[in-house]
């Protein structure tokens, strides 16, 4: 497991993904219903801008830094951006919150949160990160999981609203394959769960594929998929842009997706290929 997170923090994919995960967790807490959430891919929870990892990269200046300097910031994006701002001083970002943090601080006294990283070193720190959260609803960080294993041996959850969010780093070649398992596992086990699947998109047009075959899984009726190029894809062998797949989609992310990503592409785009596409495949 090579793969840290620390590097890239806050950066254009984790904007995407952040801005629509809050968009998800608004729709949830819109019932005084319990919900859970299995994070299956945490990483640390907690991430400093200012550190050595992210420094290098530096990634997080075409991200999260970005929207944070926009004007007129779509009402849908508040949760997410006043999460990140509540971390940071008015002079200084240093400080951006991972998929853990941004739901344990969205959480009821109700609701819960399960969160799971391989990483043994990142898998304390997570931890650590999200320790302050025990006066929400119960979160519980497994020691050192294996996210594919936790949909197999938690699903179905005893809280029967929810959403599970599947965010694997893509370091193995066959990411997509178990990916494709890991849904047709949850599908058998919880089958209204909401699944949110972040993906890369270096080759626009081998994600068709991806999204078909996800389609085709037994028991998936209603796909929806939110796609960001950041720029022309001409070297295929970059991160040119990313992807959301949601199974059941909550209400509020199909009818304001387009919305979001109408502001956010201009915003993260690297040259003038940048698009993006919201999209039923399947249902509706
Ligand atoms: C893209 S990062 C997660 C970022 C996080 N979801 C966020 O948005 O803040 C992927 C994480 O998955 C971890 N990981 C890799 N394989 C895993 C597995 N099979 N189960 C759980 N965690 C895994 C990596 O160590 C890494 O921290």
């Amino acid at each position: 497991m090579n793969y840290r997170h620390s590097y890239h923090a806050g950066n254009f994919a984790d904007v995407v993904k952040h801005a629509l995960q809050c968009m998800c967790l608004a729709y949830l807490r819109q019932k005084d219903k319990p919900f859970w959430v299995l994070d299956t891919h945490a990483g640390i929870g907690m991430y400093d801008l200012l550190g050595e990892q992210a420094s290098k990269t530096g990634e997080w200046q075409q991200g999260i830094a970005k929207l944070l300097a926009a004007d007129n910031i779509p009402v849908l994006l508040q949760d997410y951006v006043n999460a990140v701002r509540s971390l940071n001083s008015a002079h200084e970002l240093r400080w951006y919150p991972g998929s853990p943090w941004l739901t344990a601080q969205q959480l009821r006294s109700q609701d819960a949160l399960t969160l799971c990283e391989l990483h043994p070193i990142d898998s304390q720190l997570l931890r650590d990160n999200v320790s302050q959260f025990h006066s929400a609803g119960s979160v519980k960080v497994l020691p050192q999981t294996n996210g594919y294993s936790a949909i197999k041996a938690l699903l179905p959850p005893p809280i029967k609203r929810g959403m599970v969010l599947i965010d694997p780093p893509f370091e193995q070649r066959d990411e997509f394959d178990t990916v494709l398992q890991a849904l047709s596992d949850g599908m058998r086990r919880w089958a209204t769960a909401t699944y949110v699947v972040w993906y890369p998109i270096k080759d626009p047009l081998s994600v068709g594929e991806f999204h078909q075959q996800v389609a085709a899984i037994q028991g998936v009726e209603k796909l929806f998929a939110a796609d960001v190029l950041v720029r022309s894809a001409l070297d295929r062998t970059k991160l040119n842009g990313c992807g959301m797949l949601f199974v059941n989609p909550p209400y509020g992310v199909t009818s304001q997706a387009a919305e979001v990503l109408a502001f956010l592409t201009p915003l993260l785009a690297q040259d003038r290929g940048a698009q993006w596409q919201a999209q039923w495949l399947k249902g509706e």
